[in-house]
């Protein structure tokens, strides 16, 4: 091989590893490129399916006991995907799990009171899953939720 051969080939090679491991922004586990939020995982065993209601014993998830807390599911039980978020006290506003612009997982901003997509993008939903900004044109989707005692119980 040619010293100019073995240039360009380690050029070819460095530029795959790039494409690989990251996003465009440069960042390893860029949410765009992986389209994984940050919003933490409600444990398994939290959960139950009754037929259309899901039931979340929060006495097993503290995070989502407190205001500010969300977690999300995205298993065989809701393969779609879901975004719970505390938002007041005993008030919780749950909403589809990916952005409509591409399908980047959406988190919880407390402080703006909001859904945002992880991406870089940056569309924003209100807690009733309308957009705000960004290039998602459609909401998400919102569903309907109650608690007593522990359970929270959504209709999805
Ligand atoms: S995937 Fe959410 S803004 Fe692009």
């Amino acid at each position: 091989m040619t010293d100019m051969k073995r240039r360009d080939f380690l050029k070819a090679g460095a530029a795959a590893v790039v494409v690989t491991s990251t996003c465009l922004c440069g960042l390893n586990g860029c949410s765009t490129f992986t389209k994984i939020g940050h919003t933490q995982e409600i444990k398994p065993e939290a959960i139950t399916r009754k037929g259309n209601m899901l039931l979340v014993d929060l006495s097993r998830e503290p995070l989502l006991g407190q205001v500010g807390g969300a977690g999300k599911i995205k298993n065989d039980l809701v393969p779609q995907g879901i975004i719970i978020a505390h938002t007041e006290q005993n008030i919780y506003q749950i909403a589809s799990l990916l952005c409509t612009h591409r399908g980047v997982e959406v988190d919880y901003d407390h402080k703006k009171k909001r859904f945002e997509c992880a991406s870089l993008g940056s569309s924003a939903f209100t807690l009733n899953g309308g957009n705000i900004k960004g290039p998602a044109k459609k909401p998400l989707q919102k569903y309907e939720a109650s608690v007593s005692g522990n359970i929270l119980a959504i209709r999805i």
